[in-house]
């Protein structure tokens, strides 16, 4: 499957780059998904989820292990599409733009490490198809979650070089 979203991901992150760095590159390129109001990562301390990177409005900063949709794809460790959020029990409600949302967790080692999190504008939004755009990326992602993978393992190769990464982007779709 061609997942053009995945291949600018890939090209955007390194494990050698803080985690962070790569979540908040990973955030933008999310934020390429059409009709959609909000798009970003939520990041699993403990029995917690906590906000990560994200584009759109501000947006709640704590949510628990089985609260709300991010809450039950962490606790079921599984994708979770609504339809109409409305209709979700226990939704919570950070943008009142959002109608229809999807959550699909990033897990390694077996353990939830993150969600991925979008929000749309328009009732009955998301897809299987783009529950398996989202979890290959979050396959992806998954490996960039390892053990000492923080800002102080910075290196400065030349693979972690915005610009090359940037440059391979503008080659790889003609911009
Ligand atoms: N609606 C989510 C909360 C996060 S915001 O959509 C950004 C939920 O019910 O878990």
């Amino acid at each position: 499957m061609e997942n053009l979203l995945l291949q600018q991901i890939t090209a955007l992150t390194n494990k050698s780059n803080p985690l962070i760095s790569n979540l908040a590159n990973a955030a933008a390129v999310l934020a390429n998904y059409e009709n959609i109001n909000w798009c970003g990562f939520y990041l699993v301390e403990g029995e917690t989820l906590y906000l990560g990177p994200f584009q759109g409005e501000p947006a709640c900063t704590v949510i628990p292990k089985g609260k709300g949709v991010c809450g039950k794809a962490f606790e079921e460790k599984k994708s979770v599409i609504v339809k109409n959020v409305k209709k979700f029990k226990g939704h919570i409600a950070c943008s009142t733009m959002s109608r229809s949302e999807i959550v699909v967790p990033i897990i390694s080692g077996g353990e939830v490490k993150a969600v991925i999190d979008i929000d749309a504008p328009v009732i009955n939004r998301f897809d299987d198809k783009d529950r398996e755009i989202l979890e290959e990326i979050a396959g992806f992602l998954a490996k960039l979650f390892i053990e000492g993978n923080v800002k102080d393992n910075h290196k400065d190769d030349e693979k972690n070089k915005p610009e090359a990464a940037i440059e391979k982007l503008r080659e790889d779709y003609d911009l």
